[in-house]
């Protein structure tokens, strides 16, 4: 079974000032992919602490999904994409900017998250917006081309290009 974490970044969160209500939808859509979530924590915008997290995560807890939310805009405290970065091995651009191309369609805000998707180990780091709607938006888009990247990304996909045609 697939494993998730939850990394919700923001300041106000990380001090009890609001609720995880983006947290709380990546929990919803990551049901439907029928992974078992085994880590959710809340960090302040913190380059170093984010970066911290998910090392700790994908090298100790071996968890294959990574999803974050928050810290992806242009505020000078939004550092998600550069911890990211900064920690896995290989990016992997298609997700983010499937996002991105998509979330435009709805709201032209879309263009200010700078997230980004890449891989540590075994481990798929996800990049998500802050707000509820953005991860709705955003998350919807990537799931149905999620079980087969963890197929591929632990060496079990027999054959690639079949999953979907299939259904
Ligand atoms: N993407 C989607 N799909 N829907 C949204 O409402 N909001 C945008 C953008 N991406 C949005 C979105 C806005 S307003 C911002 S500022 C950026 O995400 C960055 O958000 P963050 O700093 O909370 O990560």
């Amino acid at each position: 079974m697939l494993t998730a974490g939850i990394l919700t970044i923001s300041d106000k969160g990380s001090r009890g000032e609001r609720e995880d209500e983006s947290g709380k939808a990546i929990k919803k859509l990551l049901a439907l992919l029928g992974a078992r979530l085994v880590k959710y924590d809340i960090v302040p915008d913190e380059r170093e602490i984010i970066s911290q997290k998910l090392i700790q995560w994908a090298d100790e807890e071996d968890i294959d999904l990574i999803i974050t939310t928050g810290g992806t805009g242009l505020s000078p405290r939004d550092v998600t994409p550069e911890a990211t970065l900064a920690v896995v091995e290989r990016i992997v651009p298609g997700l983010a900017e499937t996002m991105r191309a998509e979330s435009l369609k709805k709201t032209p805000m879309a263009m200010l998250s700078r997230g980004v998707a890449g891989i540590r180990r075994g481990s798929l780091i996800i990049n998500l917006p802050g707000s509820p709607k953005a991860v709705q938006e955003c998350l919807e888009v990537v799931l149905p081309a999620l079980p087969h990247a963890m197929e591929v990304l632990k060496g079990e996909a027999v054959e690639c290009g079949r999953e979907l045609e299939e259904g």
